[in-house]
């Protein structure tokens, strides 16, 4: 599936803090694929600020801050690439480029979009920025030669879109410039907010990776679980049940979840025996995590640095594609 030849983009907003459904969903993955292929982190920047222009010291201030959680937990800069958005202009000429090959009605009919449109309340009032980023973010992939993403599944829609603007960019230069591209889906399914609903950095219904104890603690009792289980006693629901979802997601123990799920449904297992092995078990998965995100925040300069770095890698790469794009542009 991975082949030792690939290349990896993928990327973040920097709106908030990266938290467990970012673990769960996308992070574990690069940890993974570090160091088995080429592997580049870009921090979209120039996305966030399509829904936030007007909160743009937030966006900047929160750049190092994803770095930081990146370095937590575990991205080694030397091997993977962390690079800002921004910082690579190849990426917003591409982005310019590639608008000339897509209507607005397929903007329009992105689900992702969609779906976001709806989720912010845009209506008709829609930053064309936010409507076009389906584009920027086939800029980012391609200027790297991505051929594999590891996304969550709200995003295939994208990879679909990227795909149609390199198979126009190489219909039009003659020759296959731009490389197709592959989704990589997490095997945990889509992490839920400690209530139920889709987890989000601005409802506060998720668990930063860098969360002290007493927050992780407070999340896990704010946890919905089944309201007709009162009483420990009381045959309890599993599915839909966001103690168990986390449980799937981050307990290696298999065995014992199941055995946990069979004693919850039979009836006999209490709510708060159960939160409580959660809780135990993330405060073993993120402590070393919070521990490293604070001694790397006590350095700014060396965040800094990698950033630097990784975006001064970065740019020769998007440059040699924006050149290859110009030409299909007949602009050499
Ligand atoms: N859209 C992604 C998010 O919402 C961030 C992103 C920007 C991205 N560019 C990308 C993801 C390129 C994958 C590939 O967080």
């Amino acid at each position: 599936m991975i082949d030792p030849a690939d290349i990896v983009l993928t990327g973040d907003r920097p709106t908030g803090p990266l938290h467990l459904g970012h673990y769960a969903g996308s992070l574990r993955s690069r940890l993974a694929l570090q160091g088995r292929c080429a592997q580049t982190l870009l921090i979209a920047d120039l996305q966030a600020l399509t829904d936030l222009s007007g909160r743009a010291d937030m966006v900047a201030r929160r750049v190092p801050e994803v770095a930081l959680d990146y370095l937590a937990v575990g991205i080694d800069p030397a091997v993977t690439t962390i690079a800002v958005q921004s910082r690579l202009p190849a990426l917003a000429e591409l982005t310019v480029l590639y608008l000339n090959l897509v209507t607005v009605a397929r903007l329009e009919r992105n689900p992702t979009v969609k779906a976001e449109v709806e989720l912010r309340g845009f209506a008709r009032d829609i930053p064309a920025g936010f409507l076009c980023y389906p584009v920027s973010q086939a800029a980012d992939i391609t200027a790297f030669r991505a051929t594999l993403v590891p996304v969550g599944e709200d995003q295939l829609p994208m990879i679909e879109q990227t795909n149609e603007i390199v198979r126009r960019v190489n219909r039009l230069a003659g020759r296959p410039v731009l490389a197709e591209c592959r989704p990589l889906l997490s095997e945990t399914p889509r992490l839920p907010g400690v209530e139920g609903r889709k987890a989000s950095k601005s409802l506060g219904n998720a668990i930063p990776l860098g969360a002290p104890p007493d927050e992780i603690r407070r999340l896990v009792r704010a946890m919905y679980t089944d309201p007709t289980h009162a009483r420990a006693e009381d045959p309890g629901r599993v599915e839909g049940n966001v103690v168990f979802a986390y449980l799937d997601a981050f307990d290696p123990d298999t065995a014992a979840v199941a055995a946990l799920k069979e004693r919850y449904r039979a009836g006999g297992l209490g709510d708060s025996a159960l939160k409580a092995r959660l809780e135990e078990l993330l405060e073993a998965l993120l402590a070393p995590i919070r521990a490293r995100r604070a001694e790397l925040a006590r350095d700014p300069g060396y965040v800094m640095e990698v950033l630097r770095e990784g975006t001064a890698r970065a740019s020769p790469v998007t440059e040699a594609v924006l050149r290859d794009v110009r030409e299909a542009f007949a602009l050499g």
